[in-house]
């Protein structure tokens, strides 16, 4: 027989840390031509006809209204070497990408270079999920780097250990 128990919101969160996921930024261009990005360990590929990912975002982000409205975002995942990015695009501020190199990608959208993996998407969606908004993106645009992508595991962000690496 299958019962169910209480499930407390903190122990399922404290539970999926043991799940690894990689590391991504997120960026976009709102309608005024300013660039926006944020952080997000919630990533996921949903489908491959078409090619589509989605990024869980928090319904209480600042830039929640700017990502369900636009017309393009990108997916960047990070590689070894770019924690600081990871930080920068976590702590909301205005000047995330002051002295960054940026190009210009699929309707404008500010794209970060040298990345694990780069997804350029035409949003597909925005579906409410609890406490956070699933945007669905359809990929018209992907590129892998030859480097190595961070991961993000029990609430850090760690390297892959290579044993052929190891001293
Ligand atoms: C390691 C890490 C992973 C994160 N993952 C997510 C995520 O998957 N979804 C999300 O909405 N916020 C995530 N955040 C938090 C956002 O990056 C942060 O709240 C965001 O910069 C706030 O954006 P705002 O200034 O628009 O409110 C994560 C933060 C860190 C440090």
């Amino acid at each position: 027989m299958i019962t169910t128990a209480t499930v407390y919101p903190c122990s399922v969160r404290d539970a999926m840390a043991h799940w690894p996921t990689g590391l991504a930024v997120v960026t976009t261009a709102d309608r005024d031509g300013w660039w926006w990005g944020f952080t997000a360990h919630g990533v996921s590929h949903v489908s491959d006809r078409p090619p589509m990912v989605s990024v869980c975002l928090d319904r209480d982000a600042r830039c929640r209204p700017v990502f369900t409205a636009v017309d393009a975002f990108a997916v960047h995942v990070l590689r070894a070497g770019q924690e600081t990015l990871a930080s920068r695009f976590a702590d909301g501020s205005a000047d995330d990408f002051d002295g960054i190199a940026v190009e210009c990608g699929f309707e404008d959208v500010p794209l970060l270079s040298d990345v694990a993996l780069r997804l350029e998407c035409r949003p597909a969606g925005a579906v409410p999920a609890g406490d956070h908004v699933l945007l669905l993106g359809e990929v018209v645009r992907a590129r892998t780097g030859p480097h190595e992508p961070l991961i993000y595991l029990d609430n850090g962000v760690r390297r892959l250990a290579r044993p052929d690496r190891a001293a």
